[in-house]
């Protein structure tokens, strides 16, 4: 007879599904990639098939096929060129032509809408991952991990020393593809479903400021 094997995240990810239900409360995690515990970043077996985009500016990302931008612009959360013109950046992996995964990268303080409307504050020495994305027929053959680990190691080498996102506690696929890449949980965001923030351990240790924002404030980015 077959036995049902339940990892210990995915136990941990049902327990808090079943708070969230009971009692409303929802957990995020805080993951944090540090520039001294990884590798090059350079990834996916070299694959010559395999290309990497990084884009800091408009004018870049206007160089794109209209298609390849497309696909790009309907998972940054909002409008591509207002997030690059706010000084963040957008990272992809194109595989044949195809966009197989992508990201966001924020610097400083900037509002995020999960799980509540919220003003994170970074280190100056880190950046935030959010929007984190890979099309459905492309999930599963490890292109988000190889994208984290290819677009951190760009970015460490620059001179950045850290590395935070944040996940819902119930999305498996994400937190496996970002422990994959080298991410470890270091701090808690926990919130009510009614909008009210609770508590943020692990966060202030690292510098990285959590507030809640005034409920007329329009918050702009970050997925779940
Ligand atoms: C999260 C996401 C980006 C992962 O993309 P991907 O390219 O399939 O990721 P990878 O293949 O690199 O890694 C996914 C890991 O999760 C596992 N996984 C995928 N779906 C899973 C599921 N339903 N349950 C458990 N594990 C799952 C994969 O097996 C893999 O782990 P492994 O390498 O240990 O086998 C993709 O599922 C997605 O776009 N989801 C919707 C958007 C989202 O939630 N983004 C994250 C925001 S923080």
């Amino acid at each position: 007879m077959r036995r049902l094997r339940l990892s210990p995240m995915t136990f941990e990810a049902s327990t808090l599904w079943l708070l969230k239900r009971l009692t409303g409360i929802q957990v995020h995690w805080l993951y944090e990639l540090r520039a001294d515990a990884t590798g090059n970043g350079n990834s996916h077996g070299g694959s010559t098939d395999v290309g990497y985009h990084q884009f800091r500016d408009v004018v870049a990302f206007d160089g794109l096929p209209e298609d390849q931008a497309q696909v790009i612009a309907g998972h940054t959360g909002r409008s591509p060129r207002r997030l690059l013109r706010e000084g963040g950046r957008i990272h992809a992996m194109e595989m044949g032509g195809r966009i197989v995964s992508q990201l966001n990268v924020q610097f400083g303080a900037f509002d995020v809408s999960t799980p509540i409307p919220l003003r994170f504050s970074l280190p100056d020495d880190a950046f935030f991952v959010s929007f984190l994305y890979t099309p459905d027929a492309e999930r599963g053959h490890g292109y988000a991990q190889a994208l984290l680990r290819h677009a951190c190691g760009a970015l460490f080498r620059e001179g950045y020393g850290r590395a935070y996102c944040h996940i819902r506690s119930t999305n498996i696929a994400s937190r496996r593809a970002f422990r994959r890449a080298g991410w470890r949980p270091v701090g808690i965001i926990v919130a009510t479903m009614s909008g009210r923030l609770v508590a943020t351990p692990g966060t202030r240790r690292r510098g990285f400021g959590v507030t809640r924002l005034k409920p007329a404030a329009e918050p702009s980015g970050s997925g779940p």
